[in-house]
């Protein structure tokens, strides 16, 4: 059984993924989306042409790996597309943070990406693909979302050492850096109002990114960022000191 798997779909980019891949991947035999709020799964799955299996998990929650790795032993699917997209972020100074929500990042962005990504490598096809959440927060350090850029850039680390891993195997890795999108993660992450510069930067569209993070991923490629404007950001934070990127890019 040839099958997709989405994290995070119950909104926002992770819903646009789904429609993405269910557009460009008829012949999928069935997509598995996960993330806490079943309904919303439900309800993107309604109309779909392609079958789902609305997998309602905690990713910060251990047991719910042990749950999903007892899904993929007793199903044994082959996974052409693996999509690591739950995440979740907070604008806030640590010092003026707490230890649960400062925790939740690692334990989501992180955590969960690990295990979600270890639990599904086995079933993974030859040709197939794996796309991972990052951010622009990936290319330097950002003051004020220091623990989200960190975990942010773990999620690119590990998606482009997997992808030399994966090589020989046949099987891509591309880590997909968006600029900020409008979806719930704006007010999850306590952004709105807060930041002038999220009032100054150029938008992403969420369906352009996950369309055009779905076809680089299909063509090979290791690194996909949406508009000119990010492209030219992750030139300037290769080139100059992060000690002055941080300064320009201050949250
Ligand atoms: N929006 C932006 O400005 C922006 C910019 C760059 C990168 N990103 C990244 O893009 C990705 C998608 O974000 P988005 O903008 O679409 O945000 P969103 O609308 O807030 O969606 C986040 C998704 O993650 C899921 N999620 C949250 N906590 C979870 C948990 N404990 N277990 C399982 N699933 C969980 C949510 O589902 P439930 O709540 O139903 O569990 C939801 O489906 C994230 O990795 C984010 O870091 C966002």
């Amino acid at each position: 059984m040839s099958i997709a798997i989405i994290t995070g779909a119950s909104a926002g980019l992770g819903q646009e993924f789904f429609r993405s891949i269910v557009k460009r991947y008829p012949s999928l035999e069935q997509i598995w989306l996960i993330a806490r709020r079943a309904e919303r799964l439900q309800e993107l799955a309604k109309d779909s042409p392609v079958p789902v299996e609305v997998l309602s998990l905690d990713l910060t929650d251990a047991a719910c790996y042990a749950a999903l790795e007892a899904r993929l032993q007793a199903q044994k699917p082959s996974v052409q597309i693996l999509v690591n997209n739950a995440g979740v972020g907070e604008l806030n100074e640590m010092i003026d943070s707490d230890v649960a929500t400062q925790t939740r990042m690692v334990d989501l962005n992180c955590r969960g990406l690990t295990a979600v990504t270890t639990a599904v490598l086995p079933y993974m096809q030859k040709g197939g693909f794996i796309i991972t959440v990052a951010s622009i927060a990936a290319f330097a350090p950002n003051a004020r979302m220091t623990v989200y850029s960190a975990t942010k850039a773990f999620c690119m680390s590990l998606s482009r050492a997997l992808r030399e891993e994966l090589r020989p195997r046949g099987i891509n890795a591309l880590a997909v850096c968006p600029g900020p999108m409008r979806t719930e993660f704006l007010d999850v992450a306590d952004i709105t109002g807060r930041s002038a510069t999220f009032e100054m930067l150029p938008y992403c569209d969420p369906k352009k990114v996950a369309d055009g993070a779905v076809v680089a991923a299909a063509k090979g490629r290791g690194v996909y960022t949406n508009r000119a404007f990010f492209k030219f950001y992750r030139v300037l934070a290769k080139l100059l000191p992060h000690s002055f990127v941080m300064k320009l890019c201050k949250t």
